[in-house]
């Protein structure tokens, strides 16, 4: 399968939230990145549920809705309502990780797990038959345009190893600091889903650079 490349709307012009909507939709990239957090399971508050509807007025590729924030479970039905197609929670946000990701899948979403860069690969052996996609946090999650950490490549091999072992369909996602300079080196790894923030909004041709990075 070819690598899929998720904007995060993040760094994009909240003034202009439709027109960078618009470029997306008509670039090379396949999902909408969409980071909600909540001031106490990260130190930053993004967005909710009425930026969200807005954004699915116009995105015409799906959403793949990363949640930073405790007690995922209250909300699951709203994100579905507002139009997520992936949720992803955080293994250390959810004590029932278990019954959370069946909860997702029951309200017809994919399932994401999440996971800091403190949290070894292993946390996730006894889950990741069960779900779609694991978010590898290759920054701390709160903030955009953070420094990449290079113990991510690491994470991903352990990764293919545990899905394979597995039997797993589960994607991996790399979130956080991906730019020009490593996404190659990600792919090689076996990354199959590049999230960038700053690399594409702060770009002067974003499409361009969507493309460049799609094109890996
Ligand atoms: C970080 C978020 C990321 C962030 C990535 O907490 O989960 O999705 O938007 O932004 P960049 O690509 O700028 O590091
Ligand atoms: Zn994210």
């Amino acid at each position: 399968m070819k690598h899929l490349i998720a904007p995060s709307i993040l760094s994009a012009n909240f003034a202009v939230l439709q027109s960078d909507i618009e470029m997306i939709n008509n670039s090379n990239a396949d999902w909408f990145h969409v980071d909600v957090m909540d001031g106490v399971f990260v130190p930053n508050i993004s967005f909710g549920f009425p930026v969200i509807k807005a954004i699915q007025r116009f995105a015409k590729k799906p959403l793949d809705v990363h949640l930073m924030i405790v007690e995922p479970d209250k909300y699951i039905q709203p994100f579905k309502e507002v139009g997520a197609n992936i949720l992803t929670v955080h293994i250390e946000a959810c004590t029932h990780l278990h019954r959370t990701i069946q909860a997702i899948k029951n309200s017809g979403m994919k399932a994401g797990v999440a996971i800091n860069p403190h949290t070894p690969v292993q946390a996730l052996s006894e889950i990741i038959f069960d779900i779609d996609l694991v978010c590898v946090m290759s920054v701390n999650p709160g903030f955009g345009g953070q420094k990449f950490i290079e113990n991510t490549y690491s994470k991903i091999s352990q990764l293919k190893t545990l899905i394979a072992e597995k039997n797993s369909s589960a994607l991996i996602e790399i979130d956080g600091g991906v730019d020009l300079n490593n996404y190659k080196k990600l792919l090689q790894f076996g990354a199959n889903v590049l999230v960038a923030g700053n690399t594409v909004f702060s770009s002067k041709l974003p499409s361009e650079t969507i493309t460049i990075l799609k094109n890996g």
